[in-house]
C-alpha cells in the first residue's frame, strides 16, 4: 500500500454515436446498472480513490442526476463542447491545482474493469516509481483500439489510434485500455500541450505518452492478462458482449458456491445476487439488481426477479412468477403466474397461481405494501390491493379481490355465490337448431 493520495477522472461525457440512441452512453445498463455506475464502484471499492471526478457534457443533466443520486464522493464537471478525451481530462485541471499524487483516468464505457485490478494498476505504477502508467492488453482482434508503440528497444513511445496507424501499427495487437494512472505533479503539464491535428481533429488524451516521453519522464505499459477486463463499449452489439461477458463471471462464481444452474446459456443472474447453496435454477431465468436468495430454493424456469428481493430458505419460485422488492422468508412457495411486488411474505406461506399484489396506484404514483403472515395462504387468481395484511394461517378465496386486512386463521372470499341454471346449454343448443320441434 503506497502513501500518495489517488483522485479519479471518469470521463463520460461523450455521446456514444456508434449506440444510435438517445441515452447517453455510459447510462445503458447491464443488469439495470448503468455502464458508468460499474466504473464508479469498481473505483470506490479498491479503496484507494479519495475523490472522483466525473466529465459530463452530452445529456450532461441526466447523467449528473445518476451520480449526484448514487455516488455521494464524486463530483461531476462540464465539458462542452466535446472536444476530445483530452480536452476532457483537462476539464478537471482547475480542481487539481497544487494537487501531489495519482489521478487515475478512466473511461467511463468500460463496465468490466475490476477493483483488484485498479489497486494492483496503481501499486505498480507506485512501486516502479513512474510519471505515467497506461494499462494495455493483447486484442487478436484489436480493432477501434488505440495501439501500444514501442521503439525497437521496445520502450513503450506513444499510443496511436485506429484512425491515424498506419497500416504496420494496425498489426499492433497490444491496445490502449483507456485507464491510466498519473503522477499529477510532473505530467499534468501536458494537458496544455496538446494538439487536434489528427483523423479525427480531437483533442487525444493519448497523445500524453508522446508528450512524457519527451520531457524525458518515466513512461510504462501495465499489460493486462485477462484482455476482458478492459472491453469497451462502443455499440450495442458490443454492450450484448458485455453483458454475456459479466453474466457468465456471475454464473460462475455461483456454480463455485454450490448453486446448481441447469441451463447457463438461457440463464441471466446479476454479479450483485447472492444465492447459497443447493438452490437449483432452472432454464430461462432473469435476475437483475441486488437479491439474496437462500439455499435450497428451486427457480424457474421462467421466473423473473427484479432487484431487492430477499429470498430465504426452500423457497419456490416457479414458471411465470416476478418478484419485486420483496421479502419472502423459508418454506414459502410462488410457483406459478404471480406478480409479489413490495411484499413481505412470513414462512410456511402458499401463493395460489395467477395471484397478484396490486401495490402500484398509477393515479396518485404511490406504491403501498403487501404483507402475507406466516402460514397464510392465497387462492388462485386474487388480487391483494396493496396497502393490505393478510395475518397468520389466514386463506383468501380463490378470485378475491382483496382491499381490506384478512385476520388470522379466517378465510376471506369477495366472490359471488355459484348459481347454477340447469340445462342452459341444452336449451341453448336447442334453440340454435331452429326450436324445439
Ligand atoms: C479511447 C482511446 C483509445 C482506447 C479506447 C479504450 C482516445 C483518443 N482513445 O478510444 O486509445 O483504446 O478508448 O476503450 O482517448 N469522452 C469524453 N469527452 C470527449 C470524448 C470522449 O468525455 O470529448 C468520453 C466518452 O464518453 C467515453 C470515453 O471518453 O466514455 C472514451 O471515448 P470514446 O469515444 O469511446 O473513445 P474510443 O474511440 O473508444
Ligand atoms: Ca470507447
Amino acid at each position: 500500500m503506497h502513501d500518495k493520495k489517488v483522485k479519479s477522472i471518469i470521463l463520460a461525457a461523450g455521446k456514444g454515436t456508434r449506440m444510435k440512441s438517445a441515452l447517453p452512453k455510459v447510462l445503458h445498463s447491464i443488469f439495470d446498472k448503468p455502464l458508468l455506475g460499474y466504473v464508479i464502484d469498481a473505483l470506490d471499492n479498491s479503496g484507494y480513490i479519495s475523490e472522483n471526478f466525473v466529465i459530463v457534457g452530452h445529456e450532461a443533466q441526466k447523467v449528473e442526476d445518476f451520480v449526484k443520486s448514487n455516488y455521494s464522493n464524486a463530483k461531476c464537471i462540464l465539458q462542452s463542447p466535446q472536444l476530445g478525451t483530452g480536452d476532457a481530462v483537462s476539464k478537471a485541471l482547475p480542481y487539481l491545482t497544487d494537487f501531489d499524487g495519482y489521478v487515475v483516468v478512466v473511461c467511463g464505457d468500460t463496465p468490466l474493469i475490476q477493483a483488484d485490478t485498479i489497486k494492483s494498476f496503481v501499486d505498480f505504477h507506485d512501486i516502479n516509481d513512474a510519471d505515467l502508467t497506461v494499462m494495455s492488453a493483447v486484442f487478436d482482434n484489436p480493432k477501434n483500439y488505440g495501439r501500444i508503440v514501442r521503439d525497437k528497444n521496445n520502450k513503450f513511445i506513444a499510443i496511436v489510434e485506429e484512425k491515424d496507424a498506419t497500416p504496420n501499427q494496425k498489426a499492433i495487437k497490444e491496445v490502449n485500455a483507456g485507464i491510466y494512472c498519473i503522477n499529477w505533479k510532473t505530467v499534468s503539464e501536458a494537458f496544455n500541450n496538446l494538439k487536434n491535428n489528427n483523423a479525427q481533429g480531437e483533442y487525444y488524451l493519448t497523445d500524453i505518452v508522446k508528450w512524457a516521453v519527451e520531457n524525458n519522464l518515466k513512461v510504462q505499459s501495465y499489460i493486462l492478462d485477462n484482455n476482458e477486463e478492459i472491453f469497451g463499449i462502443n455499440s450495442k452489439s458490443q454492450l450484448a458482449q458485455a453483458t454475456k461477458i459479466l453474466n457468465k463471471k456471475s454464473l460462475d462464481r455461483l456454480m463455485d458456491a454450490g448453486v446448481q444452474i441447469t441451463d447457463t446459456d438461457t440463464t441471466f443472474i446479476s454479479p450483485e445476487t447472492t444465492i447459497e447453496a443447493d438452490t437449483v435454477i432452472l432454464p430461462n431465468v432473469y435476475i437483475t439488481g441486488k437479491n439474496q436468495i437462500g439455499k435450497n430454493c428451486k427457480i424457474g424456469p421462467f421466473s423473473h426477479i427484479r432487484g431487492g428481493a430477499v429470498i430465504g430458505n426452500n423457497v419456490r419460485i416457479g414458471n411465470f412468477v416476478e418478484i419485486k422488492k420483496s421479502v419472502i422468508k423459508d418454506n414459502s412457495n410462488v410457483s406459478h403466474l404471480s406478480y409479489i411486488g413490495d411484499a413481505e411474505l412470513g414462512s410456511h406461506v402458499n401463493i395460489g397461481a395467477g395471484t397478484i399484489t396490486a401495490n402500484y396506484n398509477p393515479i396518485s404514483k404511490v406504491k403501498s405494501s403487501t404483507i402475507i403472515k406466516d402460514g397464510a395462504n392465497t387462492g388462485s387468481n386474487s388480487v391483494l390491493v396493496a396497502p393490505v395484511t393478510v395475518n397468520e394461517m389466514a386463506s383468501v378465496g380463490a378470485g378475491s379481490v382483496i382491499t381490506k386486512d384478512v385476520e388470522a386463521y379466517s378465510l376471506a372470499v369477495t366472490r359471488a355465490p355459484l348459481k347454477q341454471i340447469t340445462n342452459w346449454v341444452k336449451m341453448k343448443i336447442e334453440q340454435l337448431s331452429g326450436g324445439i320441434k
